[in-house]
């Protein structure tokens, strides 16, 4: 399937464990919610789509990470993921994990690949 690149935001939009970025991702036909954080340096990104329920995981608008800055946490059940593989680390969902979105950075810029 053609893949195409979409700029997301600045790379400096993302702070380390601060604020994500919320953006839509084209997949399987449709336009998905989905958002992007950085974490140690690295930029990543899920669709927003609980894995316990079908429901987008910010508890303010951009507010993905829970108060120590280390998981993103659902703000309807309090499911808390690793940010780096989006692996449900503790909550209802144990063990399922966040759908992934490809990003990367380049030129002080984060892009999205989607289908084309
Ligand atoms: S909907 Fe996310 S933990 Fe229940």
């Amino acid at each position: 399937m053609a893949a195409r690149e979409r700029l997301i935001c600045t790379s400096a939009a993302l702070a380390d464990g601060g604020d994500g970025v919320r953006f839509e991702v084209a997949r399987h036909g449709a336009c998905e919610p989905a958002f992007a954080v950085r974490y140690c340096g690295r930029v990543y990104a899920y669709l927003n789509r609980c894995a316990h329920v079908p429901v987008e995981l910010d508890w303010e608008l951009g507010r993905f990470f829970d108060l120590t800055g280390h998981y993103l946490i659902c703000a309807a059940h309090g499911a808390h993921y690793d940010v780096r593989d989006g692996r449900c680390a503790m909550g209802p969902c144990k063990g399922a994990r966040l759908q992934a979105v490809e990003v990367f950075e380049r030129d002080g810029a984060v892009f999205v690949r989607e289908e084309a």
